[in-house]
């Protein structure tokens, strides 16, 4: 047996996660910004909306893309880290996003903050779950998903989706979510769109 030959491809792993802050680094990673502008068309009280400072930050994206996006087989592992805040009584949220491929399915695991993972299937049928304690949530294919932050903490999740999956961001632009996340009674709750 050849040792050398065989210990010869021992790598360096290309990036690293800080799992107690799922802060990204190295290569292939990189980061989008969202500020309360980039989200604003996604609460219900325009005034309130309107009325937030445009530049304020909404939430950070970082994606270890190891493979083009689009390519069949690939994976991408993303973390979002959500700032906590309201407009109105809706608490920050992420644009929320069908997958372009649509039965393209997701995990999210919770990693600090406090929030929600708030999904609706292809009949505008919404529900949500903790993003707390460790949770590991699947969104399954055909469901848009969108992180609220019903916390006074930065909401951080992880996630791993397939790299051709792609993202369809009008379907929520044109219709919103049925469901969204108000602040009633100083409690988070789940509130139909038309109320
Ligand atoms: C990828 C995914 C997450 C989100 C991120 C930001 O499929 O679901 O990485 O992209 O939480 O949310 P959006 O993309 O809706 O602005
Ligand atoms: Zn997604």
């Amino acid at each position: 047996m050849n040792i050398s030959s065989r210990t010869s491809d021992i790598r360096e792993p290309d990036a690293h996660v800080e799992l107690p802050t799922g802060v990204l680094t190295g290569e292939h990673v990189a980061e989008s910004v969202r500020t309360i502008a980039d989200i604003a068309d996604c609460f219900h009280d325009r005034a309130a909306a309107d009325a937030a400072d445009p530049a304020q930050l909404a939430y950070r994206v970082q994606r270890h893309a190891p493979v083009p996006e689009g390519t069949a087989g690939g994976l991408m592992f993303g973390a979002t880290f959500l700032q906590p805040g309201r407009v109105g009584d809706e608490y920050l949220m992420t644009r929320g996003h069908f997958h372009a491929k649509r039965d393209a399915g997701e995990y999210y695991w919770h990693i600090a903050g406090q929030g929600m993972l708030v999904m609706m299937d292809e009949a505008r049928h919404c529900w949500a779950v903790w993003l707390r304690n460790n949770a590991l949530v699947y969104v399954p294919g055909r469901t848009a998903h969108r992180m609220v932050n019903t916390g006074a903490e930065p909401l951080v999740a992880g996630a791993c989706w397939p790299a051709d999956a792609g993202h369809d961001y009008d379907a929520i632009a044109s219709h919103g979510f049925a469901t969204r996340v108000r602040c009633i009674d100083n409690e988070p709750r789940l509130v139909a769109d038309t109320e």
